[in-house]
């Protein structure tokens, strides 16, 4: 199995151009692919006749410059795990080529959608970061369907925005967290975990089903479901930066979980910052699968 890489948007157009009319799915990623994106893009071969994935690391998108420097980088690896999962086509572009010298555009979402959480910690300019690149890379690629996951709930309504007020004719999937067997979200950068904090990482979704099970238990008091999730995760040593439910279509704080809502936590374990979320959606008991994972 093969799959050919680009490197240019011109390329990418040249190579796409026999296929248009056919289903075309898309999975942005930023690289050193996981279970999650590998996931993501079986998805795509199982729905679309053509599957384009991208691996481009964003810098507009990086707060801190180490965060950047540190962002695992490993396309070949990628190469050969995309061509596995059945990815048609990689673009993969240089930085000069998606922001070329001169480049002055920003596209930027507005509103508490991108004003709380994620672009309160990380600042409003993370989110035009991924708002631009993904614009440009649903531009450039044309797909008829985009896929995300889920992990990254503010992102995927974010994107959602962006897509409905530009007009763009494209689906976005966002799928379920892809999680390790003890429950632990799959993120790029859990490979910078030691053992260690590999090990207090996997708190994180043991505190996140407490919530679930509390929901699942009749309990809507949104501080009440907040309060469980942080006391589990100060009683393991880590220190919350934030655990919130909020409205799972405007991400708007609530009181009360009486229609969709995403509890959502954030938490820096040693020098790496992982982000986790479970819908609660009343009256549909969809708690997370945790293979192996009895808390
Ligand atoms: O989720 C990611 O990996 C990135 O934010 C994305 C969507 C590829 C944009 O750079």
């Amino acid at each position: 199995m093969s799959a050919r890489i680009v490197r240019t948007v011109a390329d990418l157009r040249a190579a796409l151009a026999p296929h248009r009319g056919d289903a075309v799915g898309f999975v942005p990623t930023m690289g050193a692919l996981h279970e999650g994106h590998l996931s993501l893009a079986r998805t795509a071969r199982a729905e679309n006749a053509v599957v384009v994935l991208s691996i481009f690391v964003n810098p507009t998108q990086f707060g801190e410059a180490a965060d950047l420097a540190a962002y695992p980088r490993t396309e070949e690896t990628d190469v050969a795990l995309a061509a596995a999962a059945g990815v048609d086509l990689i673009f993969a572009p240089s930085v000069a080529e998606v922001y070329p010298t001169g480049f002055a555009t920003t596209v930027s979402v507005d509103g508490t959608i991108t004003g709380t959480l994620e672009g309160a910690r990380r600042g409003r300019s993370h989110f035009d970061g991924v708002a631009t690149v993904v614009a440009k890379l649903l531009i450039a690629v044309q797909p008829d369907h985009a896929y995300f996951g889920a992990k990254d709930a503010q992102q995927v309504v974010v994107v959602r925005r962006m897509v409905a007020d530009l007009g763009l004719a494209v689906e976005i999937r966002a799928l379920p967290t892809s999680r390790d067997p003890d429950g632990l979200a799959r993120s790029s950068r859990n490979t910078r975990l030691t053992a260690v904090e590999r090990g207090l990482a996997s708190v994180i979704p043991r505190a996140l089903r407490r919530a679930q099970d509390a929901f699942a238990d009749g309990i809507r008091d949104a501080r009440l479901l907040e309060t469980d999730v942080r006391g589990a995760l100060t009683a393991a040593g880590l220190d919350p930066e934030y655990v919130e439910v909020v409205d799972a279509d405007d991400l708007a704080p609530i009181a009360r979980v009486e229609r969709p809502a995403v509890l959502v936590v954030a938490v820096r374990v040693g020098s790496v910052r992982l982000i986790d979320n479970v819908i609660l959606t009343p009256g549909v008991d969809d708690r997370i699968r945790i293979e192996g994972n009895t808390p």
